[in-house]
């Protein structure tokens, strides 16, 4: 282990600030370097979050978006994409079978797609509130101020909102029309609004260097979340970049660990990109820092078609058999099903 490498890994341990430099070394971890992190990454998460898993029901209700992000592949010059929305009814009846499977949270995901007023998802919201005893998270890109507000009004709880990258001019080249900085001050907004906010970024990102990654760790910590999903780039043989490589497991574990060494009681997903990249690497993340599964729920007809990126894992399943699956991977991890909300506790 290189000397500069265990001095950092101390600092860590010590829970003392990590300087940028610190950050860098612990990026750069070999092969026996990582799992020394790997293995101070999960006894903070045991330490600060417990060995609860929280299972969040993921509801993919529309992808039609009006970005046109070069990673993505539900950007809306992908014409070869079929696209659907699913109606507010459809919506509740999934959003019924995951609570009746033991998620204590739904998660309405879309592309940005106007079609939904907020006056629309106001209303779903302070419905599926009514009904069912869940909390509720939104994941519906930019929308403004006073929609924000509305949504929070009817009883959404948390908001995820990535910042995918902190480097500037890369975000603005991979997402056309868009800043880095209006992302920044929507993030802000919705923390003033009360909302448990989750951002994150993608890893090994056309363009992205080992200090962009470092940079990604620090805003993060800067940020102060409750939530943060990392996972890594996974080209789409349908968007503008489909020839690159895709990230790589190591570099999403070790950014998915100090990611848990900056914030502590984080929530944090062993996402559906990483489990993409090999069906055991969810559990990996588990060990990782990673305390949150999010099961696909959205019904068989439309899940292919949320194609963000091909390969995606649980792509025939029913949302029963994807819950299940999530379940196993829990109990292989040694740890145990949340029952309670698993609403975060701030990172101050
Ligand atoms: N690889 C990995 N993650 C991606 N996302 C979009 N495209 C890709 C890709 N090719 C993620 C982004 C975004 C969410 C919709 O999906 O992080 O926030
Ligand atoms: Fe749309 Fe989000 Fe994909 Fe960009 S990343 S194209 S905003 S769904």
């Amino acid at each position: 282990m290189r000397k500069a490498f265990a001095e950092a890994l101390e600092r860590a341990a010590d829970g003392r600030e990590l300087s940028r430099e610190d950050l860098q070394v612990l990026l750069g971890a070999d092969e026996q370097e990582s799992a020394s992190l790997f293995e101070l990454a999960d006894e903070v998460r045991s330490r600060f979050v417990g060995e609860d898993v929280h299972l969040r029901g993921l509801i993919e209700f529309s992808n039609y978006c009006a970005g046109n992000c070069l990673y993505c592949g539900l950007r809306k010059n992908n014409r070869r994409l079929v696209r659907y929305r699913m109606s507010p009814a459809e919506i509740r009846e999934s959003a019924r079978r995951a609570a009746g499977l033991g998620c204590r949270t739904i998660v309405l995901q879309s592309g940005e797609d106007g079609f939904y007023t907020a006056e629309v998802l106001a209303d779903l919201i302070s419905r599926l509130k009514e009904e069912l005893d869940v909390a509720i998270t939104l994941s519906i890109g930019d929308r403004t101020w006073a929609e924000y507000a509305l949504l929070k009004e009817a009883g959404a709880d948390r908001y995820l909102l990535k910042y995918e990258t902190s480097d500037p001019c890369l975000f603005s080249a991979l997402r056309p029309g868009t800043t880095l900085e209006e992302r920044l001050k929507r993030i802000a907004w919705l923390k003033e609004l009360g909302y448990q906010v989750g951002s994150g970024n993608i890893v090994g990102l056309p363009g992205q260097s080992l200090e962009t990654l470092v940079g990604d760790i620090l805003l993060l910590r800067g940020m102060g979340v409750e939530m943060a999903g990392i996972g890594p780039f996974i080209p789409g043989d349908r968007t503008p970049l489909g020839r690159f490589p895709p990230g790589t497991l190591e570099q999403v574990l070790k950014t998915l660990a100090l990611a848990r060494l900056v914030l502590p009681r984080a929530h944090l997903p062993a996402t559906t990109a990483t489990a993409t990249l090999d069906a055991r690497s969810r559990a990996r993340a588990l060990k990782c820092g990673a305390n949150v599964i999010m099961p696909n729920m959205t019904p068989l007809p439309y899940r292919g078609d949320y194609r963000i990126y091909p390969g995606k894992d649980g792509l025939g399943e029913m949302p029963e058999e994807s819950y299940a699956k999530a379940v196993r991977t829990v109990k292989s991890a040694g740890r145990r099903v949340a029952r309670d909300f698993g609403h975060g506790y701030g990172n101050l």
